[in-house]
C-alpha cells in the first residue's frame, strides 16, 4: 500500500489545494463519505477521475462548493432552492439543478447533461479545502466503480491509494452514508436517492411530500439507481432475524451478531457503522456468506435499506 494519507494541517491542506489547482486528485474527507476530487473546470482533471473509479461517462459528478453563491452563475436558482439551501446546508443534501452557463468545461463533470448536481458538505476539511482551492471540486465517493464507499483514509487508500495524489485524513465519516439527492428541476421535489438527509426532514420543511424515482434500473440516470452497487465481494442476504451457521451477521439493535450496526437500535449510528462493518465482514466471512438483520424503514432507515439492497443483488 502506497502511504500517501496526510493529517491534517494547514500546510497540508494547502498542498492539497496546490495538487487540485495543478490538475490532479485529492481525496478528502465529507462528513457522509471520502470523496475523491478534482477541479471541476479542468477536464482532464475530471477524466482522470472517470480513470481511476473506472467509472462510466454516463455518470454525473457532484460538485461541492463552500459559497451558495456559485449557484447563481451556473443554474437555476429560486426561492425553493434558496429555502433549501439555507436550513439543510452545509450538509449531506445534494441538488440537481437546470444548467443556464454554456462553459464548456465543466461538461464532462455533468456528463453532458443540461443538469448541475451540487452540494456543500459539512466537513470544515472539506469546506477549507475547496476555498484554498479557489474552484468547485467535482467528487465522487473515493472508491471503484460500484464497489462500497470508504468512510476511512484507510480505505481510500485500500481501494485507490495508487490512484490519488494525496489523501487528507479527517477521521472516520459522522454520517456514513451518501447524501440524499433531489431533483429540483421541476414543479415537485422528486427524490433521486435516498441518504443522510431524512426524507421526512425535507417533506416538513417543504411542507409536502416529495416524489421517489421510479428510475429505470436498466437505464439509470443515476448509477446508486443501478439494481446491483455498494457491493461486497461476499455473498449478502437481507432482512435476517435467524442467520445461518455459516454466515457471518451483522446485527441491529436487539438481534445481535458477530457485530451490531447500533445496539441501541440508533438509525444514525447505524449509517455511520455500515459501511465499515460490510467491509469488516468481506474480510471475515468465513465461508463467503453475509446476513443483515432487518433495518426499520425511517429516517436513516431508508438508506441504509437502499444500500444493502443494492449491495445483495445478484
Ligand atoms: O455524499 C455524497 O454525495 C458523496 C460525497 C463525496 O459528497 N458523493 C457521492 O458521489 O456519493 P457519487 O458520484 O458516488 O454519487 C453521486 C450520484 C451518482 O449515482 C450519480 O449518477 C448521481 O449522483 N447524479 C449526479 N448527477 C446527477 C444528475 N444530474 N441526475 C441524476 N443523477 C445524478
Ligand atoms: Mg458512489
Amino acid at each position: 500500500m502506497i502511504d500517501n494519507i496526510y493529517n491534517y494541517t494547514p500546510q497540508n491542506i494547502q498542498k492539497a489545494a496546490e495538487i487540485i489547482k495543478c490538475g490532479g486528485l485529492v481525496a478528502f474527507p465529507t462528513e457522509t463519505v471520502y470523496g475523491l476530487g478534482a477541479n471541476v473546470y479542468d477536464a482532464k482533471a475530471v477524466a482522470s477521475i472517470f480513470a481511476a473509479k473506472q467509472r462510466p461517462r454516463f455518470d454525473p459528478l457532484i460538485s461541492h462548493i463552500a459559497e451558495v453563491d456559485f449557484l447563481k452563475e451556473y443554474a437555476a436558482v429560486d426561492e425553493r432552492v434558496f429555502a433549501l439551501a439555507k436550513r439543510f446546508w452545509p450538509g449531506p443534501l445534494t441538488f440537481v439543478l437546470k444548467r443556464i452557463d454554456e462553459n464548456p468545461s465543466i461538461d464532462l463533470a455533468c456528463s453532458g447533461l443540461r443538469t448541475l448536481t451540487v452540494r456543500m458538505p459539512r466537513h470544515p476539511i472539506a469546506l477549507e479545502l475547496i476555498r484554498k482551492s479557489g474552484v468547485p471540486i467535482a467528487a465522487p465517493s473515493a472508491n471503484k466503480y460500484q464497489s462500497i464507499s470508504p468512510t476511512t483514509a484507510q480505505h481510500v487508500s485500500e481501494g485507490l491509494g495508487d490512484k490519488v495524489d494525496m489523501i487528507l485524513d479527517g477521521g472516520a465519516c459522522a454520517v456514513g452514508v451518501e447524501s440524499t439527492i433531489l431533483d429540483l428541476t421541476g414543479k415537485r421535489v422528486v427524490l433521486l436517492r435516498a441518504g443522510g438527509t431524512a426524507k421526512e426532514d425535507i417533506e416538513e420543511f417543504l411542507g409536502e411530500e416529495i416524489l421517489i424515482s421510479t428510475g429505470n434500473p436498466e437505464l439509470p440516470s443515476a448509477p446508486g439507481q443501478l439494481l446491483r452497487h455498494y457491493a461486497p465481494r461476499n455473498v449478502l442476504r437481507i432482512n435476517v432475524t435467524q442467520p445461518e451457521k455459516d454466515e457471518y451477521f451483522i446485527g441491529f439493535g436487539t438481534i445481535d451478531g458477530h457485530l451490531n450496526l447500533s445496539p441501541r437500535g440508533d438509525l444514525c449510528e447505524a449509517a455511520s457503522n455500515l459501511f465499515a462493518y460490510l467491509r469488516l465482514a468481506d474480510s471475515k466471512a468465513p465461508c463467503g456468506k453475509i446476513a443483515i438483520a432487518p433495518i426499520p424503514h425511517t429516517g436513516l432507515g431508508l438508506a441504509i435499506n437502499d444500500r444493502i439492497q443494492r449491495a445483495s443483488y445478484k
